[in-house]
């Protein structure tokens, strides 16, 4: 790592902020390991997905000041950025928006005296929203904005009570990954920049916010809640959830928040992270985030789970009252160091993210779970990739994205996360354990707080493994890696045990050899009944399927991941018999990547197309903004 490097995440952090975490010891070791780590490529100065300009001028803190209103649906406030100087020719500050309402700009040498600013609002594009240009004198150190948000904000929803746990309170959450925190803050909405944030936030009296930060227990005596992330982070991982919220501790250093009738048995269901924790540190070194929380949200919420630092935002259907779902927050908490830590400067890079991630996982559901256990979600990743890699553009297949000025949310699909991983496994496959787990500790270590691009992990993999362990692992093998849309031909593909035997029991049946009854089907894993459906072969009847509903009550699975596989299946074999039980789990269920292939099957017919638009018609105003822009699209409805 060059000097210069070294020096800019020092001006990250300012004074105050530099010695609580040095109080902590959080980021005194990430600056030792910056120091010793080795020189790479720079990082870009701008990326495709950002207006903002931080090469010359960078925001280098972020101070919220909101209100929550939840009947206007409307946060209403200011932001206050601390910016950096860093091309003394630079006058104009770009952030990103969308869909924001700008009421006026201060700028202030010292955080006391503040002078108007003028601004242009550029035109709104699709993908990227509005451009904000804020003149900024050479003295001005901070730029205050005074904005609102917009009812549809991308980013936000907000829910009536009946869309709650509790039925009594209205709740709001932000989701900003990949490109949605411009939709409620305007800032450098790109990786590239990372800052510490402060936040206060007035809500409703008797609702409890939460975020991605420091938290207190109570609201201060003015009745706001304040917050503070001391550590440097992307735009992407700034957290909001207000509304009846209260907490349960589950360890030393985690805990649960969720609406009070849900506690009780998010508590249960979660009692182990700490031990996954102490798992990951083992492999990964420290988990550099002091707390580790879990939100659990109510079910519009459209991913599994997302990375929130300190405070994961989880869906609730993996609350089954069995554990067996929790490898989800196995997989958030490795973006405590494989995305939070060490981030993806762009979204092309976003294998860094996800398919470390994802190896990650698979690594701590072998120590947690035991290989068989990680082997089944090994393979189950893998007919994933499968499915995605036919359903994707030519250029859309690679690790490295080709199409970098795609929506994120367009061109999101598994190929980041499983094929990223198969790569990472088979390069574990070429040095052996031991030495490709110093591999990624030390790219954890040698990076951490800061964003990284694919060609500085190529720079640290052959500087690493490739050149100082010759004959293993060559760079036009790397390359294949990168850039073909074919996964190489000698990739390693995970079996499993588990799946053969499913396989042989599953023949049997569909050969009429084996009664239904007699498949061992309660001594299923949930990742033997996917498989079991998913690779159900195409010769399966109608009869066969109804047969299998009957026994196994499959259209009233209680588990979300088990229904989606099912009516999929059902849909695709033209089993009309599942439409309603199709209509009422496309209106209870909000997780986009569970929907969404349900619709596409609907969809496959002209019959099966009407009726989802139907079905769609009247689940709309449940889901989230960007799970209706996803169905929308699929439907072939013009996005907004
Ligand atoms: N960070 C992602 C969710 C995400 C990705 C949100 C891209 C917005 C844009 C999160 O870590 C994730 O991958 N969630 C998965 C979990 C699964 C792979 C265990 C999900 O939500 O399904
Ligand atoms: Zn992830």
């Amino acid at each position: 790592m060059s000097r210069r490097r070294f020096s800019a995440v020092f001006r990250v952090l300012s004074p105050a902020v530099f010695a609580t975490c040095a109080a902590s010891g959080a980021v005194v070791f990430s600056m030792t390991a910056t120091a010793t780590s080795v020189a790479g490529p720079p990082l870009p100065a701008s990326e495709p997905h950002s207006y903002a300009n931080p090469q010359m001028l960078r925001v280098t803190g972020v101070a919220l000041d909101l209100k929550v209103d939840f009947t206007h649906k409307r946060l209403s406030g200011s932001v206050d950025l601390q910016i950096e100087h860093r091309d003394p020719a630079a006058r104009e500050l770009m952030l990103d928006t969308r869909d924001l309402q700008i009421a006026r700009v201060e700028t202030s040498s010292d955080g006391k005296a503040w002078k108007p600013a003028a601004f242009t609002l550029g035109e709104r594009d699709r993908v990227l929203g509005a451009r904000l240009a804020i003149q900024t004198p050479l003295d001005a150190q901070r730029v205050r904005v005074h904005y609102q948000t917009v009812p549809e904000a991308s980013g936000l929803q907000w829910l009536a009570p009946v869309q709650t746990a509790g039925k009594k309170q209205p709740y709001l959450f932000t989701q900003s990954q990949a490109i949605h925190a411009r939709s409620w803050i305007p800032l450098q909405d790109t990786p590239l920049v990372r800052m510490p944030y402060t936040a206060r936030i007035t809500a409703p009296k008797g609702l409890r916010a939460v975020m991605s930060a420091e938290m207190q227990d109570r609201p201060g005596a003015d009745g706001a809640w304040t917050f503070s992330m001391p550590q440097p982070i992307p735009s992407y991982l700034i957290a909001l959830a207000v509304g009846d919220i209260a907490f349960r501790s589950t360890g030393e250093r985690t805990g649960v928040y969720a609406e009070p009738s849900m506690l009780e048995r998010a508590a249960y269901e979660f009692a182990e992270t700490e031990k996954t924790m102490a798992l990951a540190e083992a492999l990964y070194g420290p988990y550099r985030w002091g707390r580790y929380d879990l939100l659990i949200l109510p079910p519009s919420f459209p991913y599994g789970g997302m990375e929130n630092p300190r405070l994961t935002f989880v869906t609730p259907s993996v609350i089954t009252g069995d554990r067996k779902l929790v490898s989800l927050i196995t997989h958030e908490l490795s973006h405590s160091w494989s995305g939070n830590l060490v981030t993806n400067a762009t979204w092309s890079d976003f294998w860094l993210n996800e398919g470390f991630t994802t190896y990650l996982t698979n690594r701590l559901n072998e120590a947690q779970f035991g290989s068989e256990f990680a082997n089944m979600e090994r393979v189950l990743g893998a007919q994933d990739l499968r499915k995605s890699v036919e359903q994707a553009e030519i250029a859309d297949r690679s690790l490295l994205r080709a199409t970098p000025a795609a929506d994120p949310d367009e061109v999101f699909s598994s190929i980041p996360y499983e094929r990223g991983n198969l790569f990472l496994s088979w390069l574990e496959s070429r040095y052996g354990r031991a030495e490709f787990d110093r591999f990624v500790r030390g790219w954890f270590d040698g990076h951490a707080f800061q964003s990284a691009t694919t060609a500085q992990f190529r720079a640290y993999l052959s500087e690493q493994l490739i050149r100082r362990l010759p004959g293993k692992a060559s760079e036009a093998q790397v390359d294949e890696w990168m850039n073909s849309p074919e996964l190489p031909a000698f990739a390693l593909m995970p079996q499993s045990d588990a799946f053969t035997a499913v396989d042989a029991q599953r023949r049997q049946w569909l050969d009429g050899k084996l009664a239904i009854g007699a498949l061992p089907a309660a001594d299923w894993a949930v990742q033997q009944w996917q498989y079991f459906l998913d690779t159900m072969p195409a010769t399966v009847t109608v009869a066969q399927l109804q047969a299998l509903d009957r026994q196994f009550g499959l259209s009233r699975s209680g588990n979300q991941i088990i229904g989606s596989s099912w009516l999929r299946l059902a849909i695709a074999r033209n089993d009309r018999s599942v439409w309603p039980a199709a209509e009422r789990y496309l209106q209870s269920v909000g997780r986009m990547h569970l929907i969404e292939p349900v619709y596409r099957e609907l969809s496959k017919t002209d019959d099966g197309r009407r009726y989802a638009e139907q079905v769609y018609a009247k689940a709309r105003a449940g889901y989230h903004p960007i799970a209706q822009q996803e169905v929308q699209r699929l439907l072939g409805k013009k996005a907004s």
